[in-house]
């Protein structure tokens, strides 16, 4: 799909031309993987691969909006002055939820839009579509009605409406990953000062490829609130004695000398991955900076057994695509990216052995799991904005 086509369906769809272009990417997760909630560290990546919004000021109160990706859902259409959540309106919910909470923090949008979405992020795929469809309507309505709206403001309130509108608890990461990427560079986040660099990815010889386990993640959800639940009951036993306020604020030393404080081992073991991924968080930026791939690449893995074996997140398809690639010549390192449950992972390669490496996983993934997966090679570019 090129900008002529998503012009031409514009036009068909709204008998009108005068439209302005917006994108948003979606993420990977380098590593740091359910820290965001826990106030730890992430290190994500925006990615080309994204949603594109066609949009326009109209005269009247309506929303008009279309999704190429959707076609059978036709336009959907609802008043300025009503902006609950609607399940049937389906995907359309999320940017109307950006709408919503704009209007609630005051800023001026008086009349409506004609929108055209189109998303080349794969469905389900823990890849974030959904923060890429609320930051790709952020911008869209801070620059067609010339709002000041700071950019990590805008992160915040695409989080809200996840967390409030969509009724999914998630951290921060995804939303800032996305509307605050930059081209060829990861964003070392602290999630509880939301203080951040940018380090820029010199992967030289290599490339990151994602590969896809095309397990939609219909547990995600359910299981992603049990998980927060359970580090929020750790962290209250090990404030018995330690003053901190998050599980992100907590030393692996501190850890093994007070988790006898956390009486059940299932909430022990999830609170030991959310100590120890911050740190390994930390020290592959560290390895990044020295350009010490081979080491990035160890920590890649030592955060998927985490969360294979202490957070429990990964599953079959997941592990089956991390253990093979480990087992690859030319890999330096692979794990699980985003929630977890299915979705995807990705594998740190040489460019020169990628090819090879894909048909070696593809084989032994299709054989164990009985369908196949799918691999795209990365690249990493800018966060929302308007083309
Ligand atoms: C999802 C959430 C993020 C983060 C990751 C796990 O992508 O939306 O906030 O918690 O899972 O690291």
């Amino acid at each position: 799909m090129d900008l002529k086509q998503l012009s031409d369906k514009f036009t068909a769809i709204f008998n009108v031309s005068d439209y302005r272009s917006f994108f948003a990417p979606g993420r990977i997760n380098l590593i740091g993987e359910h820290t965001d909630y826990n106030g730890g560290h992430v290190f994500p990546a925006s990615i080309t691969k994204g949603t594109y919004a066609l949009a326009r000021k109209r005269e009247d109160n309506k929303i008009r909006m279309y999704s190429m990706n959707f076609e059978n859902l036709g336009v959907i259409e609802f008043d300025i002055n009503n902006l609950d959540y609607n399940k049937a309106h389906d995907w359309a919910n999320y940017p109307k939820g950006m709408l919503r909470y704009l209007k609630e923090k005051g800023y001026d949008i008086p009349t409506g839009v004609d929108v055209l979405f189109y998303g080349n992020i794969p469905n389900g795929a823990g890849l974030s579509s959904s923060a890429s469809i609320e930051l790709v309507s952020g911008v869209m309505y801070e620059k067609l009605f010339d709002l000041e709206i700071g950019r990590v403001e805008l992160v915040k309130i695409g989080q809200l409406v996840e967390n409030k509108f969509i009724g999914v608890n998630s951290g921060i990461m995804d939303q800032f990953a996305i509307g605050m990427g930059k081209k060829n560079a990861g964003i070392l986040l602290d999630c509880d000062t939301l203080k951040y660099e940018y380090a820029p990815l010199e992967l030289d010889e290599h490339l990151i490829l994602i590969m896809n386990t095309n397990k939609r993640r219909e547990l995600a959800d359910s299981k992603y609130n049990e998980r927060r639940s359970e580090c929020e009951q750790a962290l209250a036993q090990l404030q018995k004695a330690l003053d901190v306020q998050a599980l992100g604020n907590i030393s692996s030393e501190q850890f093994e000398q007070h988790k006898h404080l956390i009486e059940n081992e299932t909430l022990k073991k999830r609170a030991k991955h959310a100590v120890y991924e911050n740190e390994r968080t930390l020290d592959a930026l560290k390895a990044l900076k020295a350009g010490d791939l081979t080491e990035f690449g160890r920590l890649l893995n030592a955060s998927h057994t985490s969360l294979r074996d202490d957070y429990e997140v990964t599953g079959k398809e997941l592990d089956t695509l991390a253990e093979t690639a480990w087992a690859q010549d030319g890999v330096l390192g692979a794990r699980m990216t985003g929630a977890g449950f299915g979705g995807c992972a990705i594998a740190l390669v040489e460019k020169e052995k990628v090819q090879q490496i894909i048909e070696n996983i593809e084989k032994i993934y299709e054989e164990t799991i009985g369908y196949p997966a799918s691999f795209y090679k990365v690249s990493i570019g800018d966060g929302a904005k308007e083309l």
